[in-house]
Parts: C-alpha cells; sequence; structure tokens
C-alpha cells in the first residue's frame, strides 16, 4: 500500500457530516459513567461489552447503541462524551464537524432535552474545532413523539443547526415524517436525513422530495437506480458514506466491494465520516485509511473528498471558502503520487 498516500489522507484538513454522539461512547466511557450514576450493566466488564459488539445488520447494531446511551444522565455526561469524541476529531485533523445527537433516547429516560443539548453543545463551544449540531428525530417512533421533541427543543433553537432522520430505517419511510420537516423547514433548520442505507432508492426519493433534504445520509444505495444518481449529481446533492459503517453492518459484505469510487465516478459529491465510530472501531480518519486500502483510489480522489467534506457543510459561504483553501494548499505541495 501507498503510505505515502494513507499520510497524505490522515494529514489533509477535512469536515465530518456524519458523526452520532452517542456512536462515539467508548465502552471505557461506557463503564465509567455506569459507575458515576449508578447504572447497572449487563456486562462485566469493558472487554465483555465490547465483545458483544457483533452486528449483523442495523437493527443488531441500534439495540446495543441505545443500551450503551442508556449511561448518560447528567448534564456532564453528554459534555464528557462530547468532549473525548472533539479530541479524537482534532487528532484526525477534522477542523469542522456537524453532530447528530438522538434527544428521544434520552428524554424517554426522563433525561431533561435541556442537559442533553446543553452538555454537547457546551463541549462543543469549548473546542477548537468548530462544531454544530443537528438534532435527530428517530424514525421508529410516531410523528407525534417527534412534534414534540421539536417543541421541546425550541428554546435551545440558537444550539442547533439542522434536523435528520435516524433509526431503523426499512418500514419508517421518509413520508411518516413529512409534516415534521416542513415545520423545521419553516423555521429555518437545515434538513437532512439517512436514506439508502439498508432502504431502497425510493427512501431516497422520498427524501428529497417530501422532506426537502440538503444532505442524504449513507445514501449509497442510490446506484441502484440511474435517473435517480443523475439527478442526484446534477444537484450536487451530497452523500454522507459512512464505509466502516457500512461494512460492520454489512451493506456491503468487504471493504473491496464499497461502491465510494463508483460514487465519485458518477460525479457525486460524496464523503467519507465515521457514522458511530467507538462501535465501528474507527473515527474518520480509519474510515478514509480503509477505503483508500482496499479500494483504487488515489490522490485526487483525496483532494476531492477532502473538498466535498466542506462544499457539503452548512457553514456560512466565507468559512467553505476559508476551509478549501486551506484544502487546496495543502494538495498544492505534492506532486502526482
Ligand atoms: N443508521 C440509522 N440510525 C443510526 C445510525 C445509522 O447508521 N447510527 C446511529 N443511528
Ligand atoms: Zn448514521
Amino acid at each position: 500500500m501507498n503510505t505515502q498516500l494513507l499520510h497524505i489522507v490522515q494529514n489533509m484538513p477535512k469536515a465530518e457530516l456524519h458523526i452520532h454522539i452517542e456512536g462515539s461512547l467508548e465502552p471505557e466511557l461506557i463503564f465509567a459513567l455506569a459507575q458515576r450514576n449508578g447504572v447497572p450493566l449487563s456486562y462485566p466488564s469493558v472487554d465483555a461489552l465490547r465483545a458483544a459488539y457483533d452486528f449483523h445488520d442495523l437493527q443488531s447494531f441500534l439495540d446495543i447503541y441505545y443500551a450503551g446511551a442508556s449511561v448518560l444522565l447528567k448534564e456532564q455526561d453528554f459534555y464528557d462524551m462530547t468532549a473525548a469524541y472533539l479530541a479524537k476529531a482534532k487528532a484526525d485533523h477534522v477542523r469542522h464537524t456537524e453532530i447528530f445527537f438522538d434527544p428521544q433516547t434520552h428524554t424517554a429516560r426522563g433525561v431533561p432535552i435541556g442537559d442533553v443539548i446543553n452538555g454537547i453543545h457546551r463541549a462543543c463551544a469549548d473546542s477548537d474545532v468548530s462544531a454544530t449540531l443537528i438534532l435527530c428525530f428517530l424514525r421508529h417512533l410516531s410523528e407525534e413523539d417527534a412534534f414534540a421533541t421539536l417543541d421541546a427543543a425550541l428554546p435551545y433553537r440558537d444550539k442547533f443547526i439542522g434536523v435528520g432522520l435516524d433509526s431503523s430505517e426499512v418500514g419508517h419511510p421518509p413520508e411518516k415524517f413529512e409534516r415534521v420537516f416542513a415545520r423545521c423547514r419553516e423555521l429555518g433548520l437545515h434538513l437532512v436525513a439517512h436514506a439508502g442505507e439498508e432502504g431502497p432508492p425510493a427512501y431516497i426519493r422520498a427524501a428529497l422530495d417530501l422532506l426537502h433534504v440538503e444532505r442524504i445520509d449513507h445514501g449509497v444505495r442510490c446506484l441502484e437506480d440511474v435517473d435517480l444518481t443523475r439527478r442526484i449529481a446534477s444537484e450536487k446533492m451530497a452523500l454522507t458514506v459512512c464505509p466502516l459503517s457500512n461494512i460492520k453492518l454489512r451493506v456491503f459484505d468487504h471493504m473491496r466491494e464499497h461502491n465510494l469510487l463508483q460514487l465519485l465516478d458518477a460525479g457525486l459529491v460524496a464523503t467519507v465520516n465515521s457514522d458511530d465510530p467507538a462501535y465501528f472501531r474507527g473515527y474518520v480518519n480509519a474510515n478514509y485509511v480503509a477505503a483508500f486500502e482496499s479500494l483504487p483510489l488515489g490522490l485526487q480522489h483525496a483532494h476531492q473528498l477532502a473538498k466535498n467534506s466542506f462544499a457539503a457543510s452548512f457553514l456560512p459561504q466565507a468559512e467553505k471558502d476559508k476551509y478549501l483553501a486551506e484544502v487546496d494548499a495543502y494538495f498544492a505541495a505534492f506532486d502526482v503520487v
């Protein structure tokens, strides 16, 4: 493998656009918070917990992911989790990150939504990585629950920039949340949704046409539909691709079969992200390295992916331009490898 290219990819300035903060909760922190909060765990040790991370699809992952989040009770817990992620992101040369959080996972356990948002937001404010927040609705829950969550979050409207849609995809199509997203659009929130991870291309179409999203999270199944692929390319609709997640949850059997290169070749604004780094064993750089080790990706692809990550962000244009210039300056230093 070209170690110089891997070095370039790891050190390049980048943005991360698809990271669930609850998915950054490492087993060590789960144990520490369980002890601090007196929450019983059904695993005797950190190793036993980690050994249970044996997923075969999205739902088997989500069951463990929600169980892990049960140790989060206090504002400080949300702060500590977020600060730990931001330190990892900084080490991976992430300049800007747009962080998902799942308030319903916590409010259902009686945690006040203000503690969730304030804890995560305070860690972002204390970090020298630029970080903004996207509130995700759990799609396996009802429209009514999503509306109630939105209402409860509105006193903290200045602390998040957008909303997303996550959790179990198949059987919970975007149309279930059409009215919630319409309301969020009126409120001036940015809109994203997971679509085309396990769900079919029709879910991606519905996210575009009915939810009016500005990015598709995952979206890798779009290539099954030629017209949809052309449309996504012409609209410059970004896809937040998560390579290690896709392998662990068996969207693809092996990284050699991942379609990241085909997405780029089709002219799509694909980006590389970590999704749930503590569960899929890799922060954003590990995702780049895994993809570059297994696929015929070169220096031009690295440059394109770094540019895509900022271009697809919700940063103000002047900020995007600043980071894009930093990316171009970084790559100007390298000859074609
Ligand atoms: N898909 C859907 N829901 C999620 C994911 C994902 O990859 N990660 C955390 N919640
Ligand atoms: Zn995700």
